[in-house]
Formats: C-alpha cells, sequence, structure tokens
C-alpha cells in the first residue's frame, strides 16, 4: 500500500489528511505528517492516530507527498527537500497560484507534480477539487490521486491554464455564498423573522436549490422559472435583483478573483 505525507498541517492540509485517511484512503500506520509548529502535527498524530517524521523522514518513507504550506513557503520548503526527493514520487501541492511548472523545477528533473485548487467545504466533504498534473504524471497517477480526494467533495480534472478561473469561483466561492447567505439573513430580519429562524431558512435554501440543481441536471433558468408565477412574490423580488444589478455583480466577483489569482501567480 503506498505511504501518504502530509507537509504543513494547518487548515487546508489537516482537511485533506482528516478526509483522506477517515475514508479509508490510506491507514494511518502509513500517513506521516510534518509541519514547523509541532502541536499542529501532533494534533493530527492524536486525531488521526498517524505518524510524525522531519521532512527528510517524510522524503524517505512517502510514495506521494502533499504540499500544504503557504505559496510564499513553497520555494523554502522545496529546497529543504531538494536532497532527499526522489523523482518517482509523487508531489501533490495545494499551493494557490504556484504552476507546476515552477514546483517541477524546484525538484529534480522528471519529478512527478499534481497540482490541486480545493476549497473550504472540504472540511466537511462537501468541497469543491480542481486538479491539474504535470508534464511527467501518468493517468494511473492522477486517477489515483482524484480517487483519495473524492471524500472531500466533487473532484473535476481541468486543464492548468483553467486554474485561476476556478480559484475566483469555487476557490473563493464560499465567501461569495456566505455574502448571498448573510443578505438572505439580513432580508429575513427586515421581514420581521427572528436571526437565528432567517439563518437556519437561509442556508437551508442556498442548500436545497444547490442540490436541487445538481441532481435534476436541469439549466438554472429553468428551475428559477418554475417557482416564478405571473405577478406573484418570487418575480417582483427577482426584479429588486435585476435593478440592483445583482447578476452583474456576481460575474463581476468570480472575473476580479480570477484575475486577482493570475496577479498573485505572476508576484
Ligand atoms: N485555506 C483554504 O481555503 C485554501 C483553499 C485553497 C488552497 N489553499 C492552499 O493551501 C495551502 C495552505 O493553506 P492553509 O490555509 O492551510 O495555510 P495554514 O493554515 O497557514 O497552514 C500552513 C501550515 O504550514 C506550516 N509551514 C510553514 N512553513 C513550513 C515549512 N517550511 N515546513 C512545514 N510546515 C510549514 C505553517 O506554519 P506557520 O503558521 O508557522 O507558517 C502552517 O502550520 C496554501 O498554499 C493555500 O494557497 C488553501
Amino acid at each position: 500500500m503506498p505511504k501518504l505525507g502530509l507537509i504543513g498541517c494547518g487548515a487546508m492540509g489537516s482537511a485533506l489528511a482528516k478526509g483522506i485517511v477517515k475514508h479509508g484512503g490510506v491507514s494511518p500506520d502509513n500517513f506521516y505528517v510534518y509541519d514547523i509548529v509541532p502541536e499542529r502535527m501532533e494534533d493530527l498524530v492524536l486525531s488521526l492516530g498517524c505518524r510524525s517524521g522531519n521532512l527528510e523522514e517524510l522524503c524517505r518513507e512517502c510514495d506521494l507527498l502533499i504540499l500544504a504550506v503557504k505559496p510564499q513557503d513553497v520555494e523554502n520548503v522545496l529546497a529543504s527537500m531538494a536532497g532527499f526527493f526522489r523523482k518517482e514520487q509523487l508531489l501533490v501541492s495545494v499551493a494557490a497560484g504556484i504552476s507546476t511548472r515552477s514546483i517541477e523545477k524546484l525538484l529534480p528533473a522528471g519529478s512527478k507534480v499534481i497540482r490541486l485548487m480545493p476549497n473550504t467545504p472540504c472540511l466537511i466533504g462537501a468541497g469543491a477539487v480542481a486538479v491539474s498534473s504535470g508534464k511527467e504524471v501518468t493517468l494511473e497517477e492522477l486517477e489515483y490521486v482524484e480517487s483519495l480526494l473524492t471524500p472531500l467533495g466533487m473532484v473535476k480534472r481541468v486543464p492548468e491554464k483553467l486554474m485561476e478561473a476556478v480559484t475566483g469561483l469555487s476557490g473563493s466561492g464560499p465567501a461569495f455564498a456566505f455574502y448571498f447567505i448573510e443578505a438572505l439573513i439580513d432580508g429575513g430580519v427586515e421581514a420581521g423573522l427572528s436571526r437565528d429562524l432567517a439563518t437556519d431558512l437561509a442556508a437551508q435554501t442556498v442548500l436545497g436549490a444547490a442540490r436541487m440543481l445538481l441532481e435534476s441536471g436541469r439549466h438554472p433558468a429553468e428551475l428559477k422559472n418554475a417557482v416564478t408565477s405571473p405577478g406573484g412574490t418570487t418575480s417582483a423580488g427577482l426584479l429588486a435583483l435585476e435593478e440592483g444589478a445583482a447578476r452583474a455583480a456576481i460575474i463581476k466577483a468570480v472575473t476580479q478573483a480570477a484575475r486577482r489569482a493570475g496577479e498573485l501567480k505572476r508576484e
């Protein structure tokens, strides 16, 4: 059975580790973690029953390494691994804006690199993860990594040139969705509901609408039209959204976030 290692046990690294280990993608005995903050590493060891080690030990023991440090720390970590990383190993990076090509350049020639763009709902198994592979990765290796990720939510294979667009939509998207839900709650409160009741109703409404869209396979406009009767309440609400240019604002939120992801990559 392959051995896996995690470098960086912060928010995203821990979510990936929990999703993979708890759903049997790897046994705790075959999962190693490392972080420069020992307490973060120990938290995962305690909660998952996995092993810890230093960078050299992870490189020696593991077939696949997940790199989950901040983008600005990637170069340092790869430099510290330089003498130990073997090109038969697979490196899976979640660092936003760092291309497989720039990681390959910092590893031995011929190294295999896969890049992910997860989002925070991965923490509860309801995430969206986009996956792109570097030029040395085989289809079998890519499929193996995708199978490890399925407990975290939906997994989509995308060409790497689309990673900034993915970052703008599903990477930043949870924040846009929370913003929309918060506004729904404020609307409910303004209309006379208690904040607790409005919160439950708003969150369940967005969850239910998203599930209906995915499960029915129907176009969102078709589902919207089905609940919009002539001269009715929903029609009045939709007119208010159009008057407030909500659609244009949402489109711009995604495109501006994607543009910013591209800028950060160049920086
Ligand atoms: N969180 C998200 O929603 C999200 C979404 C998509 C992608 N990502 C990507 O996921 C990566 C991790 O993000 P995060 O939010 O999980 O960050 P985080 O919570 O800061 O976790 C990173 C961890 O790595 C540690 N670290 C720093 N340098 C290290 C080194 N040289 N060796 C080992 N560990 C080191 C950090 O310690 P210190 O705190 O001491 O630096 C921290 O514990 C980022 O590249 C980000 O772009 C995150």
